[in-house]
């Protein structure tokens, strides 16, 4: 498909959809600040579980740390889900691991890209960056009120940062955002369905596989403190499993990894 034909249309989508969870509240703008603040802000309004906020451009993305999400108009997938699930605060974690797996394995199915997850929230084609998920969620009482996945996916551009790319950098071809963001939402939902509480390891050997940091050498930034080690897998609620330097087993729930590819033989 030509760049010129590739506009999202949420016809098309909502077409090759079909009946969905995600099918019956797709707020689509050409321009917004962020597709996070606007779900977060439909989700303290009341807006249903399934609710998704899609944008052609963003003025303001936000990444993880405070950082900015910075994206060509009309060229990527920018997307939020909303979602009210009745797990524990402890277990959201998966939700975003769910939603990495769904991402990677529409992309490896759509372009034959070795697409892999790396740990907590990005998608990787060898050593650069594909896409970048933000987690954010709100608590009511003790349990979730709601939880906003949000996606910024490379798609039909050729990024100038040395660690970003995008699947027409990779493939040398420009691929339909339609297609692909409605085989990410199905994905997704065929998982999601089957996420309950205590239930979240259902998908647990597909990350380990799909895993790039599986028996790698990396230093994780968490929680003010950088720890060095091997990572071992993970866990069955998505944390991430490391063998530290004093060779003690350590289980890390979210924070910023390094792979150090110097030491790869
Ligand atoms: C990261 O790698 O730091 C996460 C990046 C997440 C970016 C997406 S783009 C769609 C959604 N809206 C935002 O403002 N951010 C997320």
């Amino acid at each position: 498909m030509t760049s010129e034909r590739d506009v999202l249309d949420p016809e098309i989508i909502l077409d090759q959809l079909g009946p969905s969870l995600f099918s019956e509240n797709i707020i689509f703008r050409k321009t917004l600040d962020s597709t996070n603040r606007l779900a977060r802000e439909l989700a303290r309004q009341g807006a249903p579980e399934g609710s998704v906020v899609l944008a052609e451009k963003q003025t303001a993305g936000r990444g993880r740390r405070g950082r900015a999400w910075v994206s060509p108009g009309y060229r990527n997938l920018l997307f939020s889900l909303l979602l009210r699930p009745t797990l524990p605060p402890h277990e959201v974690f998966a939700l975003t691991m769910t939603l990495a797996l769904a991402a990677c394995e529409a992309v490896r199915e759509m372009t034959g890209l070795e697409v892999l997850i790396k740990w907590p929230n990005d998608l990787y084609v060898g050593q650069k960056k594909l896409a970048g998920i933000l987690t954010e969620f709100a608590l009511q009482g003790k349990g979730i009120d709601y939880v906003i996945l949000g996606i910024g996916l490379n798609v039909n551009w050729n990024p100038t940062a040395s660690q970003s790319t995008a699947l027409r950098l990779e493939t040398g071809r420009d691929i339909s955002r339609n297609d692909l963001f409605v085989g990410i939402l199905q994905r997704f939902e065929e998982y999601y369905k089957d996420v309950s509480p205590g239930r979240t390891a259902l998908y647990y050997e597909k990350w380990n596989a799909l895993s790039l940091i599986m028996g790698k050498d990396v230093e994780i930034e968490f929680d003010q403190e950088t720890i060095q080690g091997k990572a071992l897998g993970i866990d069955y609620d998505g944390a991430l499993i490391i063998r530290d330097l004093k060779g003690r087993e350590k289980r890390i729930r979210n924070g910023d990894v390094t792979v150090k590819w110097w030491r790869e033989r």
